[in-house]
C-alpha cells in the first residue's frame, strides 16, 4: 500500500513516520509513504502555488494547475483514490480508515490558506476528508493522522491483527481500563478481579467497564450498535447502579 502526500510544507513530515509501527511497516516494504513538494509542480518561474481569490476576499487560494499536474504525475494504475484534507470534508472515522486501507494507493492533498480552487474538488478529488470540527492551519497534520489510522488496517502493520479487531470503534465501544505492575501505587490498587484468574469473570468485568465508559462519554455509539444479550444485561445493571448512587 502506498501513500502520496502533496504539500507545500514537505519538511513537516520529516519526523512523523520515523518511529513505531508505521516506520517498521515502511522498512518491511508493507507501506510506502512519499512526500511531494507542490512547488515542484508549479508552472511559472516563481513557483507560485497560490493566488488571490476571484470576487475578492481575505487570504490566498491554492491554484489548480500545480495540483492537477502533481496528482496526474503521481497517480498510479491500480486501485487509487485521491483525497483532499479540508474542514469541509466528510468526517474521518474508523470505517473510512478501513475502507481507505483497501486501496493500493491513497493520494492525500493538503489544503492550505483560505482553500483550494473548487475545480480541484470538482474534477480531480474523489473524496474530501475532515479529521474533526476544528480548523487546522493546513491539511498536513490531518494527512498524518489519516496515514497513521489507515496504516493500522493494512495487514501486517499492527503486530497482532487481533488488536485492531478489538479496538474501540471497530468493536463500537470505548476501551476497558488497563493496568500493569505494580499492584499498588501510592495506595491506588489494581481491581482485585484482574488477579482472580477467572477469565470469564475478567471478560465480563471488562465488558461492563467498556459499556460504562461508552454510556458516560459516547452514548451515540451505543445507539448505533446492536447489543448482545450480555451487553443488554450489563447495561441494565449499570443504569440501576447509577440510579442507586
Ligand atoms: N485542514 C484544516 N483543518 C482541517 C481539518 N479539521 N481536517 C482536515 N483538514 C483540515
Amino acid at each position: 500500500m502506498r501513500f502520496d502526500i502533496i504539500t507545500i510544507f514537505p519538511g513537516l513530515f520529516d519526523s512523523v513516520f520515523t518511529a513505531g509501527v508505521v516506520k517498521k511497516a515502511v522498512e518491511k516494504g508493507i507501506l510506502e509513504i512519499r512526500i511531494h513538494d507542490l512547488r515542484k509542480y508549479a508552472t511559472d518561474k516563481h513557483q507560485q502555488v497560490d493566488d488571490r481569490p476571484y470576487g475578492g476576499a481575505e487570504g490566498m487560494v491554492l491554484k489548480p494547475e500545480p495540483i492537477f499536474r502533481a496528482v496526474e504525475d503521481i497517480r498510479q494504475t491500480g486501485k487509487s483514490i485521491t483525497c483532499l484534507l479540508t474542514p469541509q470534508g466528510e468526517m474521518f472515522n474508523s470505517r473510512l480508515a478501513e475502507e481507505l486501507a483497501s486501496y493500493d494507493q491513497v493520494v492525500l492533498i493538503c489544503g492550505r490558506y483560505e482553500g483550494v480552487d473548487e475545480r480541484v474538488i470538482e474534477h480531480l478529488v474523489d473524496r474530501e476528508i475532515s479529521i474533526g470540527d476544528y480548523v487546522l492551519t493546513g491539511g498536513e497534520l490531518a494527512a498524518a493522522v489519516v496515514v497513521d489510522a489507515v496504516s493500522r488496517f493494512v495487514p501486517g502493520v499492527v503486530g497482532k491483527e487481533e488488536s485492531v479487531r478489538h479496538d474501540s470503534f471497530t468493536t463500537g465501544l470505548l476501551d476497558f481500563p488497563q493496568y500493569t505492575r505494580p499492584r499498588e501505587f501510592r495506595g491506588y490498587r489494581v481491581p482485585a478481579v484482574l488477579f482472580s484468574g477467572d477469565h470469564k469473570k475478567i471478560a465480563r468485568w471488562r465488558l461492563k467497564k467498556a459499556l460504562e465508559k461508552t454510556l458516560a462519554r459516547r452514548p451515540d455509539l451505543l445507539e448505533s450498535r446492536k447489543l448482545t444479550p450480555e451487553e443488554e444485561e450489563l447495561l441494565e445493571e449499570i443504569k440501576k447502579e447509577r440510579k442507586e448512587s
